[in-house]
């Protein structure tokens, strides 16, 4: 055996016992009469001491001894008379009596404690030894964690989790394929999935009426921090059921998670808000419900007073920072600048202060009076002491940039507290998206969503305006899953597929597997899946995905620790029948 305990477990009830512990060395202290050294594993830190009676050949090896070094140690534990109250492990040491070098290490290239002096670049690189960080460790355990209560609340709700395949088929609609080439297929490729949507609805068919999988999905699209290209999804699908059933059930995994995980009790049933009203009043399909400042249109009020911006725009939209009527010149221009970004793009941002005295002073005092901007005030229910920001322009962009602004706003005043969770199901979402660039129709979540039963007939008339049985699951501003009731009827699915620009043909060669499966006795299902990475950094408090994933790939897309991805061998190609062509300048 090469320990009698971990590094994390031994505590003032283990007092004169011998024991045997094997990790890394953290840290060595030499103190000229005493060496005290911070043995690590996954389980904690804890102090071995060599002290004034140990033998010169101990002590030696012990001063002997490096970061990053294995070794077991033997010893006694004993009360420490300078308790660490911060370590679990702080009332005890073990007092050395023999050492084994397991393994010695060179330097590492940075300090591996709780907080690093490693930029970002260089933990990346050596990820493994990262991942040997107390932040990095409870970020692997959390993310464990939360797997295990998902399946057994999934197990015991009577789900089956069932694998489904890798190599599949590349299909136009959502974002970019990672492809395969098939080297027994000569010319042809496969694709990673961008999620297993198709094969759940075919396990639907085959009457595994309850499914989920924790699995990988593939996606080339830009990254972010909440974003990477291949990433985890809990992966659910239900046949039998209807959007309640499903938003029911998931409410349920959901609400287990924030208990068991967070000691979070979310009382009642999670609010849900319509996709028109979130747009409308939040400027976005995700809000954050943590606070107010809804937006409050003001189009028609400040139309007609010659102020040539509010007349000319499409839509005026204000909302109320409430007690902020303090903000400086200069923290105003930077709210402006900041609405100015061209991934923002508004062209400017008017602010009425309501003093605490009961007037007003405004960006615009020469077009509006003290009547006007009291009337202002009372539509965005605005106190003295609060402060009004007003966008106007194209009503979509305007929508956007106040919700970018309401959030700027709402972190700055802290409202946008951490430790508090506001979820919410975003419903009714469109079914289909006009692109104006291709003059086409896309769906807007996936083509398989089924439209409201009482919208079909607007499929004929007013594609635009029918809505969908889709919902978000969203909480803090952040998209944690999605996911709809699903078409089942192969003839509606074929007019689905005619709407969103597919020949017959086209939809047959695509998706004719699907269509055929729906012709023998497809059930009514739907579905969700949630971001696991997301969920996880949700949990663990992180802006960022990356943490939460034991090996990630960085903003290019490159995992720097294999140096991936990178070129191949010409007789791999060869082999697949592949030419490279010349790259962009490298002619
Ligand atoms: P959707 O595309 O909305 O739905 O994805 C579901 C959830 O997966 C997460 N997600 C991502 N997480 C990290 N990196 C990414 N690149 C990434 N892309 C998506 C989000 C998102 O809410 N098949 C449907 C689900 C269904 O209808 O059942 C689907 O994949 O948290």
């Amino acid at each position: 055996m090469y320990r009698t305990h971990t590094c994390g477990e031994l505590r003032a009830t283990d007092i004169d016992q011998t024991v045997v512990l094997a990790g890394w060395v953290q840290k060595v202290r030499n103190l000229g009469g005493m060496i005290f050294i911070d043995l690590r594993d996954r389980y904690g830190i804890t102090q071995l001491t060599v002290d004034e009676h140990a033998t010169a050949q101990l002590k030696e090896a012990a001063s002997g001894l490096g970061r990053e070094f294995v070794i077991q140690a033997t010893g006694k534990v004993v009360e420490r008379t300078a308790k660490n109250p911060k370590m679990a492990t702080g009332d005890i040491e073990v007092i050395l009596e023999q050492v084994t070098l397991l393994n010695a290490s060179e330097i590492p290239p940075f300090t591996i404690e709780e907080q690093s002096d490693g930029g970002d670049e260089i933990r990346m690189r050596y990820r493994y030894l990262d991942l040997r960080r107390k932040p990095l460790q409870q970020a692997m355990m959390l993310r464990h964690r939360m797997a295990q209560i998902v399946r057994n609340y999934l197990d015991k709700e009577g789900f089956l989790e069932i694998e489904t395949p890798y190599l599949i088929k590349s299909t136009p609609e959502g974002a970019r394929d990672f492809i395969v080439p098939s080297r027994m297929n000569p010319g042809e490729f496969y694709a990673l999935p961008q999620s297993p949507q198709t094969f759940k609805q075919l396990l639907m068919v085959s009457g595994y009426d309850r499914y989920f999988q924790i699995v990988r999905c593939f996606r080339d699209e830009d990254l972010r921090a909440d974003r990477q290209p291949e990433f985890t999804q809990i992966d659910c699908e239900m046949a039998f059921v209807d959007q309640e059933d499903v938003l029911g059930t998931f409410e349920g995994m959901a609400k287990m998670l924030f208990r068991e995980v967070l000691g979070v009790e979310l009382e009642g049933a999670f609010p849900r808000m319509s996709w028109q009203e979130a747009m409308e009043y939040y400027g976005s399909d995700k809000p954050d419900i943590r606070f107010g400042m809804r937006f409050c249109e003001i189009t028609h009020q400040v139309k007609g007073r010659n102020f040539p911006v509010f007349d000319a725009a499409e839509y005026v939209g204000a909302i109320c920072a409430t007690g902020a009527a303090g903000y400086t010149r200069k923290q105003l221009d930077a709210l402006t600048d900041y609405v100015k970004r061209p991934q923002i793009g508004a062209k400017g941002m008017v602010y009425i202060r309501c003093e605490a005295d009961g007037s007003y002073k405004s960006s615009v005092d020469k077009f509006y009076n003290a009547d006007d901007l009291r009337a202002i005030a009372e539509k965005a229910d605005a106190q003295p002491g609060d402060l009004i920001l007003v966008l106007s322009g194209d009503k979509k962009q305007t929508l956007n940039a106040l919700g970018e602004l309401r959030l700027e706003v709402g972190n700055q005043l802290g409202l946008r507290d951490k430790t508090k969770f506001a979820p919410l199901w975003v419903v009714d979402f469109p079914l289909l998206e006009w692109d104006a660039e291709t003059a086409r129709f896309y769906a807007m979540h996936h083509p398989f969503t089924s439209p409201k039963a009482e919208d079909i007939p607007l499929l004929a008339t007013d594609p635009g305006r029918v809505r969908a049985n889709a919902y978000d699951f969203v909480v803090n501003g952040v998209e944690i899953g999605g996911g709809s009731i699903r078409i089942h009827d192969s003839a509606l699915q074929a007019q689905m597929f005619q709407l969103l620009g597919f020949t017959t043909e086209e939809a047959q060669a695509q998706f004719g597997f699907l269509m055929n499966a729906f012709r023998f006795g497809a059930p009514p299902h739907g579905g969700i899946a949630f971001g696991f990475d997301r969920f996880c950094s949700l949990f663990g408090g992180a802006d960022s995905i990356r943490d939460y994933i034991a090996f990630p790939k960085n903003n290019a897309g490159r995992d720097v620790m294999i140096d991936s991805p990178a070129p191949v061998a010409s007789a791999q190609l060869d082999e697949l029948f592949i030419n490279i062509k010349p790259l962009p300048g490298n002619s």
